[in-house]
C-alpha cells in the first residue's frame, strides 16, 4: 500500500485517479489550489470509495508548504511514497493569450514540487503529460518515439517538464519517473457522481456536446469539413477517464516495483490506439442519450491538427495496461454525468468533510 501525494486532485483526471486509488488500498493526500476545480469532487470520492483522503488547499509553488508537507518528521520513512502531478493550467486559448500564467504555473509550479521532492527523497513521480506534445505528427498512431514540437505556450510547458524530467533522472538515475501522455481525456465515473466540470463554455468537443444535447447550448459547431479525414472532420483518440486513471495505477506498480535503489524513466501514451472523427462522436452521443444534437460544419479551428491517435501498444507491454472502455461508454457515462449534474459540481450544498487537514 502507498501513500500518494496527488496534486490537482480535485479536477477531472485527479478525481478519477483518487478514486482509484483509494479503492486499491492507497493513502491519498491530495495538493489542490481549487483554481479550477471544488472540493465538492473529492467530497463524493469519498463517499463512492467510502474511505477518507486527506485535501491541502494551497499551491505547487508554494515551496514552504510543499517542504512542511513532504517533511517525514523525523522518522526514516518519507512522508509519501510517490507524488501523482496533475496540478497545471490546460486551456490552450488561454495560453496564447497569457503564455507567461502558464509557464510560472506548470514550469516554475513542476520546478518548486521536484525541488521539494529531492529534498525529502521522495523521488518516484507519475506526471501528467500529453499528446499535444507530438505538435502536427507527420502520420498517425503516433509512437512515444516521434518527434517531438510545441504549437502552443501549454504545448511547450508540457515539453519544458518532459525535458526537465528528463534531466533530472540523468543527474540522479535513482528517480522514477513516468512521463504519461495523454490523448483525448472523455467521459466520468459510471456512478454519474464523478466527472468533467468546466468553467464558461467547453474548449473540449465531449462536454460541448453533452450540453447541447441538454439544451443548455444551441449548437455543436464542428471546427472543419475539409480535413484529409474519412468524413473530413478532426479524427481524435478518445479515452475514457476511468482508463486513464487506471493507467497512472499501472505506472504507479511498475515505478514502485523497480529493484531498490534502481530507477526508471518511463514514457508512454495512454491512448485506445482508435480514432474517432467529430461526426462519429456525434453519432455515438446522440444514440446514447436519444436525441439529436444539431451542428453546422463551420471553419477550422487554428492550431488544430487532422487526425491524432496513438499507438498505445508500449503501455501494454511496459504496464499491462490498455484502455477498456468503448465509445459507447464514454459518451453514457459523460450523458449520465450531466443529466445528474446539470450544473456540474456548482449550486449544491454538501456538508464540508470533516476528514483531512485543509489548510
Ligand atoms: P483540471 O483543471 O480539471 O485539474 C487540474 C487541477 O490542478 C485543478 O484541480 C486545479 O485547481 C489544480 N491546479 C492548477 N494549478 C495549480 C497549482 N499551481 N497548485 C495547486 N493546484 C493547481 O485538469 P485535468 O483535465 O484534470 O488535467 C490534469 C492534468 O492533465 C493537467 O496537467 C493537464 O495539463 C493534463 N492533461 C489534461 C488533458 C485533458 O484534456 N483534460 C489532456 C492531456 C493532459
Ligand atoms: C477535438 C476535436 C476539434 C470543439 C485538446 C488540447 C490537447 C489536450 C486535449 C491537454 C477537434 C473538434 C472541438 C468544438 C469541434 N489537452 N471540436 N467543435 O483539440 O484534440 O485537444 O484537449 O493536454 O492539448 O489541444 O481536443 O476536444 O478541443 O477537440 O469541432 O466545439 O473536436 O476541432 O477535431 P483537442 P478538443
Amino acid at each position: 500500500m502507498a501513500n500518494a501525494l496527488v496534486t490537482g486532485g480535485a479536477g477531472y483526471i485527479g478525481s478519477h485517479t483518487c478514486l482509484e486509488l483509494l479503492q486499491a488500498g492507497h493513502s491519498v493526500t491530495v495538493l489542490d489550489n481549487l483554481c479550477n476545480s471544488s472540493q465538492e469532487s473529492l467530497k463524493r470520492v469519498q463517499s463512492l470509495a467510502g474511505r477518507a483522503l486527506d485535501l491541502v488547499q494551497g499551491d505547487i509553488r508554494d515551496f514552504d508548504l510543499l517542504r512542511r508537507l513532504l517533511d517525514s518528521r523525523g522518522s526514516k520513512q518519507p512522508a509519501f511514497d510517490a507524488v501523482v502531478h496533475f496540478a497545471g493550467l490546460k486551456a490552450v486559448g488561454e495560453s496564447v493569450a497569457q503564455p507567461l500564467a502558464y509557464f510560472d504555473n506548470n514550469v516554475l509550479g513542476t520546478v518548486c514540487l521536484l525541488r521539494a521532492m529531492a529534498e525529502a527523497a521522495v523521488k518516484i513521480l507519475v506526471f501528467s503529460s500529453s499528446a499535444t506534445v507530438y505538435g502536427d505528427p507527420a502520420s498517425v498512431p503516433i509512437s512515444e518515439e516521434f518527434p517531438r514540437s510545441a504549437t502552443n505556450p501549454y504545448g511547450a510547458s508540457k515539453l519544458m517538464i518532459e525535458d526537465m524530467l528528463e534531466d533530472l533522472y540523468r543527474s540522479d538515475p535513482t528517480w522514477r519517473i513516468g512521463r504519461l501522455r495523454y490523448f483525448n481525456p472523455v467521459g466520468a465515473h459510471a456512478s454519474g457522481l464523478i466527472g468533467e466540470d468546466p468553467q464558461g463554455a467547453p474548449n473540449n468537443l465531449m462536454p460541448y456536446v453533452s450540453q447541447v444535447a441538454i439544451g443548455q447550448r444551441e449548437c455543436l459547431q464542428v471546427f472543419g469539413g475539409d480535413y484529409p479525414t474519412p468524413d473530413g472532420t478532426g479524427v481524435r483518440d478518445y479515452i475514457h477517464v476511468v482508463d486513464l486513471a487506471k493507467g497512472h495505477l499501472a505506472a504507479l506498480r511498475s515505478l514502485s516495483q523497480a529493484e531498490a535503489g534502481t530507477g526508471q524513466l518511463l514514457t508512454v501514451n495512454l491512448g485506445t490506439g482508435v480514432g474517432v472523427s467529430v461526426l462519429q462522436l456525434v453519432k455515438a452521443f446522440e444514440q446514447a442519450c436519444g436525441r439529436v444534437i444539431p451542428y453546422r460544419v463551420v471553419a477550422r479551428r487554428p492550431g488544430d491538427v487532422a487526425a491524432c491517435y496513438a499507438n498505445p501498444h508500449l503501455a501494454k507491454t511496459l504496464l499491462g495496461w490498455q484502455a477498456q472502455r468503448s465509445l459507447a461508454d464514454m459518451c453514457a457515462d459523460a450523458w449520465r454525468w450531466q443529466v445528474q449534474n446539470p450544473q456540474g459540481y456548482r449550486l449544491v450544498s454538501t456538508p464540508a468533510p470533516s476528514t483531512g487537514a485543509t489548510q
